[in-house]
C-alpha cells in the first residue's frame, strides 16, 4: 500500500467498473438528449472528476456550468444546512439542465439544488449520481445513478474526507477509525 492507503478499508468500486457505468450512463444520457443542448452542472468539488468523464461520453452539443455547495465542512455528518458557495455563471430559464453529483448520502444538497434551481424556470431538471447510499431518503428523484452503495464512509473518483483520497481512482471504504 501507498502511503495515502493506511486510511482505506476495502475498494468498493475499482476503476475498470467505474469506466464500464460511467460509460453506460453516458450512452443513455445521449439517447435522452438527443436534439438538445442540455446544460451539465457539476456541482463542486466532490463531482468534478466524475463529471469530466462523464462529458466525455455523452455525444451531444451539452453545456457546462459549475455551483458549489457545502454542508459537510470537515464533519463527517451533514448538518442539514445546505449553503451556496459559488452560483452558476449560466442562466438555466428554458434550458434542459442536467445536476451532476458525485454521491447522494442524506439527500439534502441534492434536494436543496433542484428546489433552488426549479425557481430559475428551467425547460426541465435530471439528475445524475454516481453513487447514492442505501440510507438516502430524498424527496426528488435520481434519473440517472450510477451505483447504490453502503452506508460507510467512501473516498476516491472525487469523494473526500476532509480534503483527502479525491485523487484515488477507484472509491473505497474509509477505515471507521480515521473518523469515529
Ligand atoms: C458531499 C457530496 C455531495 C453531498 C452529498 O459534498 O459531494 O454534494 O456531500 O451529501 P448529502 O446527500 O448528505 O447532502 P460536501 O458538502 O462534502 O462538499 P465537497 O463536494 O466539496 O466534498
Amino acid at each position: 500500500m501507498c502511503g495515502r492507503s493506511v486510511e482505506i478499508n476495502e475498494v468498493l468500486i475499482d476503476e475498470a467498473s467505474l469506466q464500464k457505468r460511467v460509460g453506460e450512463m453516458g450512452l443513455t444520457i445521449t439517447r435522452d438528449y438527443q436534439g438538445k443542448s442540455p446544460l451539465f452542472v457539476c456541482v463542486l468539488r466532490g463531482a468534478a472528476i466524475f463529471h469530466a468523464d462523464l462529458i466525455r461520453k455523452v455525444d451531444v452539443n451539452l453545456l457546462v456550468d459549475f455551483i458549489s455547495v457545502c454542508s459537510y465542512g470537515d464533519e463527517t455528518a451533514s448538518s442539514g444546512a445546505v449553503q451556496l458557495i459559488k452560483d452558476l455563471e449560466m442562466g438555466i430559464e428554458d434550458r434542459n439542465v442536467l445536476l451532476v453529483e458525485d454521491i447522494v448520502d442524506t439527500g439534502h444538497t441534492l434536494s436543496y439544488l433542484v428546489h433552488t434551481l426549479k425557481g430559475r424556470n428551467p425547460a426541465s431538471i435530471r439528475t445524475c449520481a454516481l453513487s447514492r447510499k442505501d440510507r438516502a431518503q430524498l424527496d426528488v428523484p435520481i434519473d440517472y445513478l450510477g451505483f447504490e452503495i453502503p452506508d460507510v464512509w467512501v473516498v476516491g473518483y472525487g469523494l473526500d474526507y476532509a480534503d483527502r483520497h479525491r485523487t484515488l481512482p477507484f472509491v473505497a471504504e474509509l477505515k471507521p477509525e480515521v473518523y469515529s
